[in-house]
């Protein structure tokens, strides 16, 4: 999605600028563009598609200036083309900005009757207009102060002005923003990972908030404009290095590097010497939690969906689960002895923050299972399990997928020892088996070969349906998922017991339908409810475990097995075919895999 960097330095900033949005890359965008302040004037070049191009622009190569704002943008208001592409200028103030003003339309057309000329279809321009307008009465805090004050929405900015070429102002509602500080220059990015080759200081932007950079020191100011003193946090490293290696695409590294980030979050949690699970600080006693309440959008709302499977499996909690965008609009009955779990793999997906805020403001626990851990969900969450996975770039998410799922399987076999609602010989018992998970996520990964042609049946459907029963549905809803939004193919997750009442009418000669039907509990009702789609005529793409039994059924399209393990494991296992079906689909199409179109890494508006 969107993202912003900004830089006040001594020297030209446009090359370092535009490498550090390639860094935002990975969010997902439609345009991109940059501008400077030079010689009394504002610069500023645009382009559709890719930094790439915006780079190749002669005029961005040759841009002077020390100071200038950047931005990728995912359209919202306007088509993707250079000229809704940010910055947006007015005569005197150039501005970048994450996020939806909700209020565009009413503000435009006070702006028009005050004889502003609009360029754009952005809502994002009236902020520029604005401003104008209100420094023609105002100083620079009081016009920005005032300008904040009529914008409804959400929103992170970095602004420049014509007239005032020593510094640069952020401000933030909703959306995530950092502050940066270097040698003889400061820097503003719409997030740390952004600023990360030029510093490691680093200070977040709370809501409201607004700041003044310059280059040797940086004033922040409250909703109100009353000076504030705010920290600065030192991240660990400067720079964590990521790169595609000999992989095609970075989806295809992030698939075959799980055993390892798998690896990574067991030795995080696990300790084998104790046969315990380190959760370290939890800062509640065990009796004040009775429910649990878990909350997350697409794939993290699939991992809040296992979570309750395990959860209800092994401890006697109440679980909840809520799509995000759904429960912060909803009339919630927040309790005091429910525990709120906010999964994410980016901590900054606008509707997860907002059902968090929701929960802050109501006073209640709350949790951040995250992947980046100087994220807003991290940060404002009370406790914070990482899932240790490393950077995932790929838009679909895979080993933060896993990762997910594996803490929160580890939380929930840790609520169970706690509980005293699990035998302390099946928890060690539990402890060894996830040991080996990494050994059999390597194994399972060698179905390469097959899936690769059964890829090509799924590309030439109309449709597929993806099928499961109890441990095996949430990673159903999550194949589907992952083939609709690599291969725009219409796929769709199903309880396999629900498909009598509606979707098997679905069902015609030749469709490709996957059935996940390992040796679990749930095994033979998922075998019926399969020769119920095969006699009406589906290719059934079957996905189990390995087992000296042979499946009992004809007219099995095609066959996969992955590894064995216990019942509680084999979701881990039934993933990986999904994502190369996926992956093999996308490739054969010739589709962007890393950035499926429409789509952001990090969506930072509702
Ligand atoms: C997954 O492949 C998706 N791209 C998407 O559903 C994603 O999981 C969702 O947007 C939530 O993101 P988050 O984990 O960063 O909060």
């Amino acid at each position: 999605m969107c993202g912003i960097i900004g830089i006040n330095s001594n020297k030209p900033v446009a090359t370092t600028i535009i490498n550090s949005l390639k860094k935002l890359e990975y969010r997902g965008y439609d345009s991109a563009g940059i501008a400077t302040l030079y010689n009394g004037l504002i610069n500023e070049v645009k382009s559709e598609g890719r930094v790439e191009n915006l780079e190749k622009n002669s005029i961005a190569q040759n841009m002077e200036g020390t100071i200038g704002i950047g931005h990728v943008r995912w359209a919202t208001h306007g088509l993707p083309n250079s000229i809704n592409a940010h910055p947006h200028s007015s005569q005197n103030v150039s501005v970048v900005h994450n996020g939806i003003i909700e209020n565009s339309t009413i503000l435009k057309k006070f702006l028009i009757g005050k004889g502003h000329v609009f360029k754009s279809q952005t809502d994002t321009e009236v902020i520029a207009h604005l401003i104008t307008e209100n420094l023609k009465t105002e100083n620079i805090i009081n016009s920005i102060k005032k300008t904040l004050k009529s914008l409804h929405g959400s929103f992170a900015l970095g602004i420049v002005f014509k007239d005032h070429p020593d510094f640069i102002v952020g401000a933030r509602r909703g959306s995530p923003l950092a502050v940066g500080y270097g040698p003889n220059e400061n820097y503003l990015g719409s997030d740390s990972y952004a600023l990360k080759s030029m510093t490691n200081k680093i200070t977040y932007l709370n809501d409201g908030e607004f700041c003044v950079i310059k280059r040797n020191n940086v004033d922040f100011f409250s909703e109100e404009g009353t000076r504030i003193n705010k920290k600065v946090l030192v991240l660990s490293s400067t720079e964590e290095k990521y790169d595609k290696g000999d992989y095609k695409h970075f989806m295809a590294k992030e698939i075959e590097e799980q055993p390892i980030t798998i690896s990574n979050g067991i030795n995080e949690y696990i300790d084998m010497s104790n046969r315990d699970i380190n959760i370290y600080n939890f800062p509640w006693k065990k009796k004040e939690i009775s429910s649990i309440t878990l909350i997350g959008c697409g794939t993290a709302y699939h991992s809040c969906l296992m979570a309750k499977y395990w959860f209800e499996k092994l401890t006697n909690l109440d679980v909840n689960i809520d799509i995000a965008s759904e429960f912060r609009y909803r009339k919630n009955r927040f309790k005091q002895d429910n525990l709120y779990i906010f999964v994410s793999q980016s901590g900054e997906t606008a509707d997860t923050y907002a059902a968090l805020d929701l929960c802050k403001n109501n006073n209640v626990k709350t949790c951040a299972v995250v992947n980046v851990v100087e994220s807003s969900i991290a940060r404002d969450s009370n406790f914070v399990l990482p899932i240790h996975c490393g950077v995932e770039i790929g838009v679909a998410s895979t080993k933060a997928f896993l990762g997910q799922i594996l803490i929160l399987y580890i939380l929930a076999l840790k609520f169970a020892l706690w509980r005293k609602e699990i035998e302390k010989k099946d928890f060690d018992k539990k402890l060894s088996e996830l040991k080996t998970l990494p050994k059999l996520l390597e194994k399972t990964l060698l179905v390469d070969n097959k899936i690769q042609t059964i890829a090509d049946t799924f590309n030439e459907a109309k449709g597929s349906m993806f099928l499961g029963r109890g441990f095996s549905y949430p990673i159903a809803l999550e194949g589907a998922l992952k083939l609709k939004e690599l291969s725009y193919i219409h796929a769709e997750g199903y309880p396999a017991g629900e498909m009598k009442h509606g979707p098997l009418a679905l069902i015609e000669e030749g469709m490709p339908v996957v059935v996940l039907a390992p040796r679990d509990s749930y095994y033979k009702k998922t075998i019926s409810n399969m020769q119920e789609v095969i006699a009406r005529g589906a290719k059934v793409l079957l996905i189990t475990n390995k087992s000296k039994d042979e499946v009992i059924s004809e007219n099995i399209w095609k066959k996969i097995e992955v590894e064995s393990t216990n019942e509680d494991l084999l979701p881990f296992l039934l993933t990986i075919p999904l994502q190369k079906l996926a992956y093999y689909s996308a490739l054969k199409k010739g589709y962007d895999i890393d950035k499926p179109r429409n789509l952001a890494k990090s969506v930072t508006v509702e």
